[in-house]
């Protein structure tokens, strides 16, 4: 078993991760700035798993505080989770995400090429494809134009690792494409969190049934879509977190650098979403149509055969489990981690 660092791993896929690495027998180490996330989810990573995991408060922009990790534990692989996600955000403040997530991530790097760790698993998003893609995205497709600089940052890191795992066989990296993580751990105990105004349309619908918010805006019904809106590839986020277990027993025996797509296949409405949500779990989501966001893709979705045939991987939970989880949490928790 193997002693894995998890940059990021208090955030909402990085604290599900750590607990699949704790279940399956591996030791965790997380190095986290709390930048996005609360102790408190690793708190109750610990107490799922009863088990202990390292935790070192620190920002992987700071070279020293990382030598210092590789330093005090003897580190076989790197799961790289840590950054800023927040597709808006990126629009309006780039320098931050091109610092945290392009640098941030190039210190990591050469942080681990001093301490001879070259294992490592990166976060990366569908939207590495970009807009002149058609879905099913399938990795063996030229990386497209991001539509947003968050994107931008992403397709930027995938270059950066192809070209230094070129350059040096000793290099293992696993790219991990996901499409749209939702859904919580099914204790409840863990979920997504999102500071402010959510982003995303998983944290906005909960937090509507919830009553924090009054009511969920739609962005744009007229989509050459089935019903209109926009179709998403949704992940339960306990799949997700189990492929990043099977990318790094892979990259332990493998060298070079690898995509893979994480995703169901299955294209959803962003409609059906609401409609599905108030199906399974009896409660009325009151909403609005809303003009398109700028940006948005009208339909994507993974072909992860890639996933399944090198990494046994293949997502297990049913829509109607990723929106019963995302509402336990939620409804258990309905302020999040904070009290
Ligand atoms: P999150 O914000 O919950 O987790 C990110 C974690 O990184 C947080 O705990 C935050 O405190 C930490 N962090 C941020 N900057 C840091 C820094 N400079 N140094 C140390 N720690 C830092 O987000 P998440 O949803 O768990 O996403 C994890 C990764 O997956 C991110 O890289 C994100 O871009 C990527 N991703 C997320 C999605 C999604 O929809 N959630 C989709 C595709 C890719
Ligand atoms: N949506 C709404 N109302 C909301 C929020 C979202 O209608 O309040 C819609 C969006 O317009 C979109 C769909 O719900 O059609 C999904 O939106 P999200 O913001 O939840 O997710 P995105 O598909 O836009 O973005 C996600 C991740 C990004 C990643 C991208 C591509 O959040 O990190 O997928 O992988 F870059």
């Amino acid at each position: 078993m193997a002693k894995i660092l998890v940059t990021g791993g208090a955030g909402y896929i990085g604290s599900h991760t750590c607990l699949e690495l704790l279940n399956t027998g591996h030791e965790v180490v997380v190095f986290d700035n709390l930048c996005n996330s609360s102790k408190i989810a690793l708190e109750r990573v610990q107490a799922l798993a009863q088990k202990p995991l390292n935790f070192i408060q620190g920002d992987i922009r700071d070279m020293q505080a990382l030598d210092q990790v590789f330093h005090d534990y003897k580190i076989d692989a790197v799961i790289h989770f840590a950054g800023l996600k927040a597709v808006g955000e990126s629009q309006k403040i780039p320098l931050a995400y091109f610092d945290n997530n392009i640098a941030g991530s190039l210190c990591l790097v050469q942080a681990m090429e001093r301490a001879e760790v070259f294992q490592l698993v990166f976060s990366s998003s569908a939207t590495v494809y970009g807009e002149l893609n058609q879905a099913p995205y399938h990795e063996e497709m030229p990386l497209g134009m991001p539509t947003n600089n968050y994107g931008y940052t992403k397709m930027v890191v995938e270059q950066l690792l192809e070209k230094t795992a070129l350059a040096n066989p000793a290099w293992s990296i696993a790219l991990l494409r996901y499409f749209n993580p939702v859904g919580a751990h099914k204790s409840g105990e863990i979920g997504e969190d999102p500071q402010g105004i959510p982003n995303n349309l998983m944290p906005f619908v909960t937090q509507v049934a919830v009553g924090r918010r009054s009511k969920l805006a739609i962005f744009g019904q007229d989509y050459p879509t089935l019903d209109g809106t926009c179709e998403r590839d949704f992940i339960h986020v306990v799949d997700l977190a189990k492929a990043h277990v099977l990318a790094l027993e892979n990259r332990l025996n493998h060298t070079g650098c690898r995509a893979w797509n994480i995703g169901t296949g299955k294209p959803i409405s962003v409609l059906a979403i609401k409609n599905t949500f108030e199906r399974v779990n009896g409660i009325e989501i009151p909403f609005e149509f809303a003009p398109r966001r700028t940006g948005d893709l009208a339909s994507f979705y993974a072909d992860s055969t890639r996933a399944y045939q090198e990494l046994n991987w293949k997502a297990e939970y049913s829509l109607e489990d990723m929106l019963a989880d995302s509402w336990n949490w939620q409804r258990k928790n309905p302020n999040g981690f904070n009290p």
